[in-house]
């Protein structure tokens, strides 16, 4: 039986002793192959960090121009690699072309109905430059915003690198996204120019992406200028004249040859939007240098790609980690990166593991949700398979409880593949705590310890240093080349959400990753979960704020006010508490419409599990809800805490009792 509820996460992994060492094999081959190797690295990494970077950007990388100087850093703004000139796709594609890899395959793709498609790195070269052209052709130039909201399809990934290869910043907006989350991401971003398809296959249906673009659009002229359609599907949909445009159109005699465009370092590379705990999401900026170092080293040493190895990341690149470790970091190190358009499903829960097996896929990287719904749907699944060519896994976006990370390396790995559980977010850009998998032993549910060059520390809210083996806030002490540079359109929010959330010391300058966690005696870092009113639901960011702003844009809905309950395969689930306008009625049918309102409003990621409705909401004498009860509640826990803060107390049992009904 799975254990999700946090407290007795906490419980577990603090009694969790079991160490998992490195396969003596893989540690021989890897790129980091013992502990003292990577104690070396550390230690250069932190006594003279500019040297350590420069020398790995020079070694790594491909510039135009070098750079003067590795590091401004005027708190909390840094600059990496001033001056430096470079065009990220030439690092993740022309300079593989003049060795075997230009025939190597880049990317590796299967459509969720069974077709497929590989791309060369020549092939890749070829479509890139095309697409770049198109955009080109429809004016847009270096500095300009390009949205692309699609299924993953290779022209997904292609439309990324032709953005970058022009110098225009794109921002990919997921395609579970609904039409109102599109609207606020294309409005705030400034999009000329939105990369969409005619839809994609997700499930056994058909997503049609175009109709959501259509009410994103609708009365809207002054946001996107000009349309691109992929097609997919062969749906039929409304084209709307002078403004949609299908890609296949656009290409016709198009030219094959587009030169990099000449970047500097600190220009933007792409806005990727990501929930807070307040307001509307935020536009995470990261600029092209440092952005290109970073995922191209953590990719090199994190998963030790060799040029023979097959490496699938799940994550859809509408996220951070499709972005950095599915294409960006492969890419630039000449890899063969797979992507999948489709999930596991109840017609085909089989489906990653067929993969794996067809396309003998070497190492393997998903979210500890996908693998928690994998253990549910039986042992059995995973086993008709071969899945013999697997030499390293990997995990990202929640804490991994030990048992499911036992699971993954006992029935998936055949206890033999190293397994690096990854601490990272949107804002890093790349991964900050990990193990390596050649060098650093694992302790099941832990992230292990810190990547060369990053500093990270545990304080409490004053910034105070806590002991080892306490929960504290998880901070990080020092600039690192793939931090996020600014949230797009709003400084301010950048410099205070990030950098002086901290009471005492906020001259300091420290950034706060808004995680709690602990540090054991060996250094190891235990994530617990989100300190703010950030909710992880199957590895997904919400925000309770957005999510109670849906809620509140339907008219029978007078307050909401949103929180996390513990679930055993989405790690976290959606639990809403919402008073009534006068003459609405809280019956099942207004549940159920409330629950469409929010797909609605946001998509089918934020569909709340439970909605209960209350005459009152527990609130201070300043009229702020108090969450912090409500997650008890939700928790199915006994209410524990300071009711004198509240001034209605006697609600809280009343919202106890009646939750019983939910439970
Ligand atoms: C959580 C995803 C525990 C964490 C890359 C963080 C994790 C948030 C882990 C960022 C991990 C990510 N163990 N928790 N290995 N990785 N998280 O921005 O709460 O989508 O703050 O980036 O996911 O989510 P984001």
């Amino acid at each position: 039986m799975l254990n999700h509820h946090k407290e007795d996460t906490i419980e577990s992994v603090l009694k969790e002793k079991r160490i998992i060492h490195p396969p003596s094999t893989f540690s021989a081959n890897a790129r980091i192959k013992s502990f003292q190797d990577y104690e070396k690295l550390y230690q250069e990494s932190i006594s003279d960090s500019e040297n350590f970077w420069g020398n790995l950007a020079e070694k790594e990388l491909h510039w135009f121009n070098k750079w003067d100087r590795v590091l401004e850093w005027d708190p909390p703004h840094a600059k990496w690699f001033l001056n430096g000139k470079l065009n990220i796709t030439y690092n993740c594609i022309d300079r593989h072309l003049t060795s075997s890899r230009r025939n190597k395959p880049a990317i590796v793709w299967e459509g969720e109905p069974g077709d497929s498609r590989t791309l060369t790195y020549e092939e890749l070269h070829v479509e890139v430059c095309k697409f770049a052209n198109v955009l080109k052709q429809l004016k847009v130039t270096k500095g300009d915003c390009v949205a692309i909201y699609m299924p993953m399809i290779p022209e997904a990934i292609i439309a990324m690198l032709a953005c970058a290869r022009i110098g225009s910043v794109h921002t990919v907006i997921f395609g579970g996204f609904s039409a109102e989350s599109l609207k606020d991401r294309l409005k705030d971003s400034q999009a000329k120019i939105l990369v969409t398809a005619d839809g994609g296959f997700r499930k056994d249906k058909i997503i049609s992406l175009k109709s959501q673009v259509d009410i994103a659009l609708k009365n809207n002229s002054s946001i996107v200028e000009k349309v691109v359609v992929v097609k997919r599907t062969s749906e039929s949909i409304a084209m709307e004249h002078g403004r949609d445009y299908w890609l296949h159109d656009l290409q016709q005699d198009i030219s094959d040859n587009c030169p990099p465009e000449i970047m500097d370092s600190e220009d933007a590379l792409f806005i990727l939007y990501t929930s807070g705990s307040t307001g509307k999401p935020k536009g995470v900026v990261h600029t092209i240098g440092g952005y290109s170092l970073y995922t191209h080293i953590t990719t090199k040493w994190i998963f030790d790609i060799q040029d023979t190895d097959t490496y699938w990341c799940t994550a859809d690149i509408g996220w951070i980690t499709g972005h950095s470790y599915g294409v960006y970091g492969p890419l630039s190190n000449g890899a063969t990166s797979l992507f999948y358009e489709g999930v596991p499903r109840p017609s085909n829960p089989g489906c990653f593991w067929d993969i794996i097996e067809r396309y003998k896929v070497n190492i393997f990287y998903t979210a500890p949700t996908a693998i928690r719904s994998f253990i549910k749907m039986g042992d059995d699944i995973p086993k008709k398979f071969n899945l013999s060519s697997l030499r390293l896994l990997g995990t990202v976006g929640e804490p991994i409880n030990p048992e499911v990370w036992m699971w993954y390396y006992e029935i998936i790995g055949n206890e033999k593949c190293p397994i690096v559980d990854t601490w990272w977010q949107t804002e890093t850009g790349g991964v900050m705590i990990t193990s390596l998998p050649g060098a650093i032993s694992s302790k099941p549910g832990s992230a292990s310890l810190p990547f060369p060059g990053i500093v990270p520390d545990i304080v409490d809210k004053n910034g105070d240093n806590v002991p080892d083996n306490t929960g504290g806030l998880l901070i990080i002490k020092n600039p690192w080349p793939s931090m996020l540079r600014n949230i797009h359109g709003d400084r301010q929010r950048f410099e205070e959400n990030y950098w002086n959330s901290l009471s005492k010391k906020s001259d300091e300058h420290i950034y706060f990753s808004g995680d709690s966690a602990r540090r054991d005696s060996d250094g190891y870092f235990w994530i617990l979960g989100r300190t703010d009113d950030v909710m992880n639901i199957s590895g997904h960011r919400l925000g309770s704020m957005e999510l109670e702003s849906a809620l509140v844009s339907h008219q029978a809905v007078n307050e909401a006010s949103v929180v996390g309950k513990p679930h055993e395969i989405k790690g976290e689930d959606i639990y809403a508490f919402v008073t009534l306008n006068n003459g609405f009625e809280a019956t099942n049918e207004l549940i159920s419409e409330l629950k469409q309102h929010v797909v609605q409003e946001i998509g089918a990621i934020a569909r709340p599990g439970t909605i209960q409705f209350t005459r009152e909401l527990p609130k201070t004498r300043s009229g702020k809800i108090v969450r912090r009860f409500l997650r008890q509640i939700a928790a199915n826990q006994n209410i524990k805490g300071d009711r004198s803060t509240i001034v209605n107390p006697d609600i809280l049992d009343e919202l106890k009792e009646q939750a019983q009904l939910h439970n």
